[in-house]
């Protein structure tokens, strides 16, 4: 966690969000997109599937669960909590991968809090886990709606990659896949987290990374470049008005937070980037770069090796694998989150 925020201008978010819902009530807003969130809450993956339930632009057909904050079996009760909490059924969950494809799992609750929730401890849920496996949800689902689907992965993408070795039509049939995970060196921001060169997501399954890059699924990528942009982050004044509504999901926000917040005076809000991107693409710029994973190197594990030679003569140019999101409306972007946080 790096960056301290600048204040928002809140009449520019004000006027900017106005505009979202004039448009959005006028009738301009086309049909809702078909998602699948793959995720490992985590404190700011709660927070994405709650913006994800307050988006109208989304319909979410199912969560899938992998490890990475914490163990899947945690982050799968944990999004059933969350669920739960703000009164969301009929979502299924499943349940994914419980360790990287070739490596240990190595957890993140020194940060997300022992139970993966900021330390919240909410109550243990009565809704009930899918029976079926993550890897087999996601292949019936992209199989029987070709090119319909946006999956978006904001944990190691361990079953994604096991979805691609169990079934390579994944990577025609899904519309497209969009990832937080990596940091691309496009922004003065694209540097590590994990380690002063990977990200946390790449860096907990890198092999895991280096699949999915290398399938052909059409991926866009929010990465550190504009998730720790200091434009785009969660100050203490905007968590007060979370922490002041009667919104469930303002509510529930504010309480697994409340540790960074207080630990840090900021909180990045990584994974739900990656949600407010797919609802508004227009949030970002973007562009397209030839891009590989360090497996290899202790060292490096995990760099997303962004090639960036513009120079370099076609016939050696890489095609383009990853489209990249190389800047942020960081204002607009924190506007529609707490909007849709508190809105009831
Ligand atoms: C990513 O790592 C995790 O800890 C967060 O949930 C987010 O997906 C940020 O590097
Ligand atoms: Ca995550």
């Amino acid at each position: 966690m790096r960056n301290r925020g600048r204040r928002p201008q809140v009449a520019a978010l004000e006027k900017a969000a106005n505009a979202t819902w004039q448009s959005l009530s006028a009738g301009t807003a086309s049909m809702p997109k078909d998602i699948i969130l793959d995720m490992d809450p985590g404190v700011d993956d709660a927070l994405a599937l709650m913006l994800a339930c307050g988006s109208a632009e989304l319909r979410i057909r199912a969560v899938t669960t992998v490890s990475g904050n914490a163990h899947v079996d945690k982050t799968s009760i944990n999004t059933l909590k969350v669920l739960e909490w703000i009164g969301v059924s009929g979502i299924p969950v499943a349940k994914g991968m419980a360790k990287p494809l070739s490596r240990n799992l190595e957890t993140s609750e020194d940060f997300h809090g022992a139970d993966g929730l900021g330390d919240t401890n909410l109550p243990s849920p009565k809704l009930k886990l899918d029976p079926r496996q993550a890897v087999d949800l996601l292949i019936q689902e992209a199989q029987n709606n070709p090119k319909m689907l946006t999956i978006i992965a904001t944990g190691p993408l361990t079953n994604i990659a096991t979805v691609l070795q169990r079934d390579p039509s994944f990577a025609e049939n899904v519309k497209e896949l969009v990832i937080m995970g990596g940091a691309y060196n496009v922004t003065p921001y694209g540097y590590g987290n994990m380690t002063p060169v990977a990200e946390f997501n790449i860096y907990a399954d890198p092999e895991a990374a280096k699949v999915t890059f290398n399938s052909g699924v059409p991926i866009t990528a929010v990465g550190l470049d504009i998730t720790t942009d200091p434009t785009a982050t969660l100050t203490k004044e905007l968590y007060e008005k979370l922490e002041e509504s009667s919104s469930p999901r303002a509510r529930l926000g504010a309480t697994v937070t409340k540790r960074l917040m207080s630990q840090y005076g900021f909180v990045h809000l990584h994974d739900p980037m990656a949600v407010a991107v797919v609802a508004d693409p227009s949030l970002v710029t973007t562009k397209k770069y030839h891009v590989d994973v360090e497996t290899v190197s202790d060292l490096t594990r995990g760099q997303t090796v962004t090639d960036r030679r513009e120079w370099l003569p076609d016939s050696y140019k890489r095609p383009p694998n990853v489209n990249v999101c190389t800047r942020i409306d960081g204002q607009r972007f924190l506007h529609m989150f707490i909007e849709r946080m508190t809105s009831t």
